[in-house]
C-alpha cells in the first residue's frame, strides 16, 4: 500500500541519518525482512552482533533475543520497537524453578536454550540454540543435563545423544507454534503435496519430527533446499520463514505445515512500531551490570564448547 511504502521510505531515511543496523529474525513479517540489514537465526545473529562495529542496533524479533544481544554487547544501544514482544515458552521458566531442579540434582549441569529470560541464563552453565542444541549437550562432561525450558527440543537432545536429559520446567516448556503441529497436519500436507519433503524445526513434537525428512533451526533450514534437488518443501515453523525460503530459492517451491504457524510476538513488530523506534529511540533494552556479567558465562561457554 502506498502507506506501507511510504513508511518503508521513512525508515530507511532515519536509519541512515541516525547510523543504526537492523538487525532481524527470519519470523518477522516479509516487509521487515526485506528494511533489514541482515536476517538469520537466534545463534547467527547473536554471533553477527558481537562482529559488526556499528555501535547502534534496532532488533526485530523478541525479548531474550535483545537481551542476548545486549549481553554480548553490554555498551551497544540495543533498541526494539516493541517491548511487548516476547516469547511464552522463555517466560515459562524462572530462576526459583533452576534453583529447585539444582537442589534436587545438584551434579547435573543446567543447559538452558537461549529462549530463556537474562535472569535464567544468569543460573545456567551452558546456553545453546537449536542450531547446536545436540553438539552442545555431546561435548558436555555428563550424562545428565538439566535442560529447559523447550521439552520437545529437550527430547531431541535426548534421542539424538543418548543421555538424560531432565527437562525443566517440564511439561509446560514449549513453543505453542510448534507444538500444535499434528501427524494428521502432516498427512494433510502430504496429500495435498505428494512431491514435497518436510522440513520441521527441533521444537516440534518427536511424533511430528519422526515423520519429517529433515529437522533444523531456521538457519539449517536455508540449507537443505540447497543441497536437495527436491522442487517442492512443506515448511514445519513459523511461517515468516516462508517468505525468505521463497526469496532465496526462487526456483523451488515452499509450502507451510500449517498456516496457522504464526508467533504472535513477533508479528508484534511492524513498520509502524519500527519507524517510531528509530524516531524516539525509546525502547531501549537495559540489564544490570550483574545481570550481564552473570548471563555472560553460559553464552560464552556455548561459544568455546564450538570452536
Ligand atoms: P531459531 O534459533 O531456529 O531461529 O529459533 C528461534 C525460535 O524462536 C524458534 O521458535
Ligand atoms: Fe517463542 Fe515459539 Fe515465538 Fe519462537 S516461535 S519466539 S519459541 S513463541
Amino acid at each position: 500500500t502506498a502507506i506501507a511504502r511510504d513508511l518503508i521510505e521513512k525508515i530507511k531515511i532515519l536509519k541512515k541519518e541516525k547510523n543504526y543496523t537492523i538487525l532481524g529474525h527470519n519470523y518477522v513479517i516479509p516487509e521487515l525482512q526485506e528494511i533489514s540489514d541482515i536476517t538469520g537465526d537466534s545463534l547467527q545473529l547473536a554471533r553477527l552482533a558481537t562482529e559488526i562495529e556499528n555501535d547502534r542496533i534496532l532488533f526485530l524479533g523478541v525479548d531474550f533475543m535483545a537481551e542476548t544481544l545486549k549481553i554480548l554487547n553490554p555498551s551497544k544501544k540495543i533498541i526494539v520497537p516493541t517491548k511487548g514482544a516476547t516469547c511464552p515458552m522463555a517466560n515459562s521458566l524462572t530462576p526459583e524453578l533452576i534453583k529447585k531442579f539444582k537442589e534436587k540434582y545438584p551434579d547435573a549441569p543446567v543447559v538452558l536454550y537461549v529462549n530463556s529470560t537474562a535472569k535464567c541464563k544468569a543460573l545456567a552453565d551452558y546456553t545453546c540454540t537449536s542450531a547446536n542444541a545436540v553438539e552442545i549437550a555431546k561435548k558436555i562432561d555428563s550424562e545428565v543435563i538439566l535442560f529447559g525450558p523447550d521439552k520437545n527440543l529437550g527430547s531431541y537432545v535426548a534421542e539424538k545423544t543418548g543421555k538424560k536429559i531432565i527437562p525443566i520446567p517440564g511439561d509446560r516448556g514449549y513453543c505453542y507454534v510448534h507444538n500444535r503441529f499434528s501427524i494428521e497436519d502432516v498427512k494433510l500436507a502430504k496429500e495435498k503435496h505428494p512431491d514435497a519433503k518436510i522440513i520441521v524445526h527441533p521444537e516440534a513434537k518427536k511424533e511430528v519430527r519422526d515423520l519429517c525428512e529433515y529437522i533444523g533451526s531456521t538457519g539449517q533450514m536455508m540449507k537443505f533446499p540447497k543441497e536437495d534437488e527436491t522442487k517442492e518443501f512443506i515448511i514445519g515453523t513459523e511461517i515468516g520463514m516462508i517468505h525468505k525460503l521463497s526469496k532465496t530459492f526462487k526456483n523451488k517451491k515452499f509450502y507451510p505445515l500449517k498456516e496457522l504457524g504464526i508467533c504472535n510476538n513477533m508479528k508484534k513488530n511492524n513498520l509502524k512500531n519500527v519507524y517510531e523506534a528509530l524516531l524516539f529511540e525509546n525502547n531501549e533494552i537495559n540489564l544490570t551490570e550483574e545481570i550481564i556479567e552473570k548471563a555472560k558465562i553460559p553464552i560464552l561457554n556455548m561459544f568455546k564448547l564450538m570452536e
